[in-house]
């Protein structure tokens, strides 16, 4: 069996390509967000921001009402839905519950800002640019979410290598303490300002379009695995190839 089929295993085939229509369900803060980040990717045109089309003209912005979840289903009934609003991963469980969508139609963004978030905290200790520092985190989005330090790496040099201990109690420079940041950095948000909305609207952004362009990226989202016999995808990886 090849590694690709070894690897692929517990994937959900999409069965359609995604069309090029956002809708973004709320209009609050972070709904907002989402919204700007989109648009300035040019990924999409929106049916809210009608005083947009003076700075970015380029896009074709109508007026609408706000949906509420069965007119999703009833109007986008081939949509792709990202979840956005926490606790994410419950309300992701729920809306595909409810919707009666497929499972790999209902995404969570999960612990995608998460482990960007980490990214750039290791970027930061090591002096080097985030994008160039790999790990991921998994599991449930927010306090409890995991930092997978055994497979962190710079440019394939495997940090535990260096430091056996990397991320558990043992550790001598704790660097699972960047992890305790990754998850206070958006509580002390909320404390300060009542809401994160940025960081997770570009999140969204970016899962966006690599499921409209179906850039086939690895994010570390919110997703119903198939089944959980290969070692690699155990019950709390949640990733998912769109
Ligand atoms: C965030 O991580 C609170 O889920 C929100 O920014």
């Amino acid at each position: 069996v090849s590694v690709k089929d070894q690897l692929m295993e517990n994937l959900i085939k999409e069965e359609s390509p995604p069309g090029n229509k956002v809708s973004i369900i709320g209009a609050d803060a972070v709904g907002m967000a989402c919204a700007i980040s989109i648009l300035i990717r040019s990924l999409a045109d929106f049916r809210f921001l009608n005083c947009t089309w003076l700075y970015l003209p380029e896009l074709r912005i109508s007026t609408g009402e706000t949906w509420d979840f069965p007119s999703i289903v009833q109007y986008s009934p081939n949509c792709i839905m990202v979840i956005v609003s926490n606790p994410v991963d419950v309300l992701t469980y729920v809306a595909w519950k409810l919707s009666g969508f497929n499972t790999y139609c209902i995404i969570g963004s999960g612990c995608d800002l998460d482990t960007t978030r980490v990214r750039l905290l290791i970027g930061e200790r090591m002096g080097i640019h985030g994008s160039s520092c790999h790990g991921w985190v998994l599991g449930e989005h927010g306090d409890s979410s995991v930092p997978v330090w055994t497979e962190v790496n710079i440019a394939g040099a495997s940090l535990k290598n260096f430091n056996l201990d990397i991320g558990t109690s043992k550790d001598m420079e704790q660097w699972g303490y960047l992890h305790k940041k990754v998850v206070t950095s958006a509580s002390d948000v909320i404390r300060l300002k009542g809401y994160t909305s940025w960081a997770v609207g570009l999140s969204v952004a970016d899962l966006t379009g690599t499921i409209m362009k179906n850039l086939k990226k690895v994010c570390s989202v919110s997703t119903m695995i198939k089944i959980y016999s290969s070692p690699l995808l155990h019950p709390e990886s949640h990733f998912l190839l769109q």
